[in-house]
């Protein structure tokens, strides 16, 4: 069967990326692509069934507005390619054809009501009136000749419009955020009605392409990977593995900073995997001494990722002594890394440097990243069908810079080692518990705080433990985990009881946003 691609044209909207995801869900390939791409490069991708143009932050009549010309057109008519905007794409197809586009004169922001005045084809199996999620400061006043609109909202006269001879669409609202209760279905009718789309592209067809790309990318020549036995690297490394097959060797460094048996376990589990190379390293020491005095979140954050490079470089030098040159650096590297790291566009903030993302400068290897453009739940899904075991697959996240970030201040070998006890009593107890499948992550936080209590008859003065546990789809946002109070206090009483140091134990009730799932 032919290959089926969704063009998903970038007008620098900040939800480009999820709509090239739920085009994925809903069974059919699709690429980003910038708006401004030559037909003759689209010309190239084959079995283009379809383009969606994006949102975007400008106002279609700016000057350096991003725009596609008239020819764009003709040519996705030519090849009988329906077109849907959203959003900036919706107000952009009218401006181009001949359309009147015009400043709102208030900001429409939020869920809104549509009338839908059309129930066919795009709008099949649809209510009276939908809610959608609307974000625009424009809106389409007039439509170009041979456009129809489909809705409105009380706010919005064309809210929704359609050219069924040509086959373009737009919406003004965005379908694919999950407050657009029908969202999904309107994406599913425009991939399946308007392009005829068969719908049976899944996650095994991404394996082979993007095991095919690496291998083309890559050749003959060697790539080099840490990995840290989470579920991202763990992928990662299984694919490369797939691709290049021996020219491919891993390295584990055990930086100090685990958890409780985790490293012992890590290595365990990658001795199964059958990858002809992976090295051990043991670096706790160095990255303890790199630590020393430091207590800035992100001086530690750079101390361990500067460790961390001087390790895995010294590291390949030895194997290029025995192997030949690497000449790639494999990485298990996600979306949301990149969007956290403000990798993925100009104006994104920094909220934090995420080891992976913020490679030294005069790095002399090339990157090869399958994962950069998946989501969590997705890398998981890959992994189940690369016959990773649920151990590793629901594993939670743990944050590169590990359990420095997890003890505020300072890092000391003594610290460490209360938290891995206060850390293993909160495992031990979520496992046992039903909350176990609904956590993302669940963790204890040491703090630089002392506090007056009182066991057996004596007075103590010790330090106090926060306990975080959170809900998450993909990190982006998080809400604290509302475990029943039973289990808080058996976790409470079990730490104060059987980690020396601590006499006080707390709940972290802050949602991602404001706060983020890690303290530092
Ligand atoms: P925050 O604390 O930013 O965390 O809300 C979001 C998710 O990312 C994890 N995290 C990291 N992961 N390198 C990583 O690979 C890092 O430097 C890092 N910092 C935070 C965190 O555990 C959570 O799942």
């Amino acid at each position: 069967m032919e290959k089926e691609t969704i063009i998903v044209l970038d007008f620098g909207g900040q939800y480009t990326h999820l709509i090239s995801r739920r085009i994925r869900e809903l069974g059919v390939y699709s690429e980003i692509k910038s708006y401004d791409t030559p037909l003759e490069e689209l010309e190239k991708i084959s079995g283009v069934k379809g383009i969606v143009f994006s949102g975007g932050p400008n106002s279609v009549y700016e000057k350096n507005s991003p725009l596609v010309s008239k020819e764009f057109f003709s040519w996705c008519k030519e090849r009988k390619i329906p077109i849907l905007g959203i959003c900036y794409g919706h107000q952009l197809i009218p401006y181009i054809l001949g359309g009147a586009v015009k400043r709102l004169e208030r900001r429409e922001y939020g869920k809104t009501v549509l009338h839908v005045e059309n129930r066919e084809d795009i709008f099949q199996g649809l209510e009276d009136t939908e809610i959608v999620w609307m974000s625009h400061g424009d809106q389409v006043l007039e439509l170009p000749p041979g456009f129809e609109k489909i809705g409105h909202t009380d706010n919005c006269p064309i809210a929704a419009y359609r050219n069924s001879t040509d086959k373009i669409y737009g919406v003004q609202f965005h379908i694919e955020v999950r407050h657009t209760e029908k969202g999904n279905k309107i994406l599913e009718n425009f991939l399946k009605i308007i392009c005829g789309s068969e719908a049976t592209w899944g996650m095994k067809n991404w394996i082979e392409e993007t095991t095919n790309n690496i291998r083309k990318k890559v050749g003959a020549s060697r790539v080099i990977m840490a990995v840290s036995g989470g579920v991202d690297s763990t992928v990662a490394a299984i694919l490369l593995h797939k691709a290049v097959g021996k020219n491919l060797h891993c390295v584990f460094v055990d930086n100090g900073l685990l958890r409780k048996n985790e490293a012992q376990e890590v290595i365990n589990g990658f001795k199964q995997l059958n990858l002809e190379h992976i090295h051990f390293v043991d670096a706790g020491e160095k990255f303890l001494k790199g630590l020393k005095g430091v207590t800035d979140p992100e001086k530690k954050r750079r101390v361990i990722a500067d460790t961390f490079i001087r390790i895995f470089e010294k590291k390949a030098k030895e194997l290029e002594k025995i192997h030949g040159k690497f000449e790639y650096l494999g990485q298990g590297t996600i979306y949301p890394d990149r969007v956290e790291s403000a990798a993925t566009g100009k104006t994104t903030a920094k909220i934090k440097s995420h080891h992976n993302v913020t490679l030294p400068e005069g790095m002399t290897l090339k990157l090869v990243e399958p994962l950069a453009s998946l989501y969590k739940d997705e890398v998981r899904k890959v992994g189940k069908m690369l016959g990773l075991g649920d151990d590793v697959i629901w594993r939670q996240p743990f944050p590169g810079p590990s359990l420095a970030v997890r003890i505020i201040g300072e890092v000391t070998e003594e610290k460490l080692s209360i938290l891995r006890e206060a850390d293993a009593i909160i495992q031990e107890e979520i496992q046992k518990s039903d909350f176990k499948n609904s956590i993302w992550q669940s963790f204890a936080v040491l703090l630089p705080v002392k506090s007056v209590g009182v066991m057996g008859d004596a007075r103590t003065y010790e330090n106090v433990i926060a306990v975080r546990a959170v809900e998450s789809e993909d990190a982006m946002t998080a809400n604290f985990a509302k475990i029943d109070w039973d289990i808080l206090e058996r976790i409470a009483s079990r730490i104060v009881n059987e980690v020396r140091g601590i006499n006080r134990v707390v709940y972290d009730i802050t949602n991602k946003p404001p706060s983020t799932v890690e303290w530092e």
